[in-house]
């Protein structure tokens, strides 16, 4: 989590929104848990999906998305924004960090997750993820900026994330690339494996199946929301319990697979709007 100096957390109030967001359906493994621990939370979600996958795209190009998407969900009076892409992470925090200038909470999904990696019983930890997280090594550096000891093996698996997008979930194809991708001789001797991306959460089942339930999964959306809970309780800033919360949900480009599943994490009820910050 990261704050600029020159945050006031007086000038922050409850009733604020919780902005988060992805370059598609990914982002909503991380909203769903958001919602499990804080259920009294306004959430406001961006999905980028006219620009997926950020895997695949320029450092640059990342650092514009995220841009836009911040001064969008900041205009939307958010105390808090959520990163809930680890390449908009390792690509573009910085610049996501300058956009807010100390006038919300940031949180990401790359820095709880390894610190807390670090300081569990592991020994030789995989980490699968897009290219574009992959080639900044940063699920490595932060870890063994924390304890040295450890083994990091991060592997690109490239597919995943469009075969998700795809709704192809519980799916032979996606079997054969996670057993392709997995059988991989990096991952060889993993006694626990991250899930760098946001998206892949929505194959656990399928990973810890490939595994026997031998490798320690981590649930990485669960420590993120732990965290932003944490952090918006010591600054008294979630809602009390009568308030009944709003969520709302933002595409660049509307897909049948988004509106699937955020609907089953979300219910019906859910808005459902086409944005595009590219107009101005
Ligand atoms: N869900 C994202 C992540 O955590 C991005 C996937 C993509 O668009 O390539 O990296």
């Amino acid at each position: 989590m990261k704050k600029s100096k020159t945050y006031d957390t007086k000038s922050l109030s409850a009733k604020q929104p919780i902005g988060i967001f992805d370059s598609g359906v990914g982002g909503l493994t991380v909203a769903k848990e958001i919602k499990k621990v804080m259920p009294h939370e306004d959430i406001i979600y961006f999905g980028d999906t006219k620009h997926l996958p950020y895997g695949e795209k320029s450092k640059e190009a990342i650092i514009g998305y995220c841009k836009q998407i911040t001064r969008f969900l900041m205009g939307q009076n958010c105390k808090a924004i959520v990163v809930a892409c680890n390449t908009a992470t390792a690509n573009a925090l910085k610049e996501i960090s300058e956009e807010i200038h100390g006038q919300a909470f940031l949180f990401d999904v790359i820095h709880p997750v390894a610190e807390k990696v670090a300081f569990s019983l592991h020994q030789n930890i995989g980490v699968i993820a897009t290219k574009a997280t992959v080639g900044t090594g940063l699920y490595k550096k932060t870890i063994r900026k924390h304890n040295k000891f450890l083994q990091v093996h991060e592997l690109a698996t490239p597919l995943l994330v469009p075969a998700i997008e795809e709704g192809f979930i519980y799916h032979p194809i996606t079997k054969a690339i996670l057993a392709n991708y997995l059988s991989d001789k990096k991952l060889n001797h993993i006694d626990t494996l991250i899930l760098g991306c946001t998206h892949y959460p929505l194959l656990t089942k399928e990973i810890k199946q490939y595994y026997e339930d031998k490798v320690n999964v981590i649930d990485s959306p669960a420590i993120v929301a732990n965290q932003v809970k944490f952090i918006l309780e010591q600054n008294q800033l979630l809602n009390d319990k009568n308030h009944l919360p709003e969520y709302k949900f933002y595409l660049s480009d509307i897909t049948k697979n988004f509106q699937k599943i955020s609907k089953k994490f979300f219910g019906n009820k859910i808005s459902l709007e086409l944005k595009n910050l590219d107009k101005k």
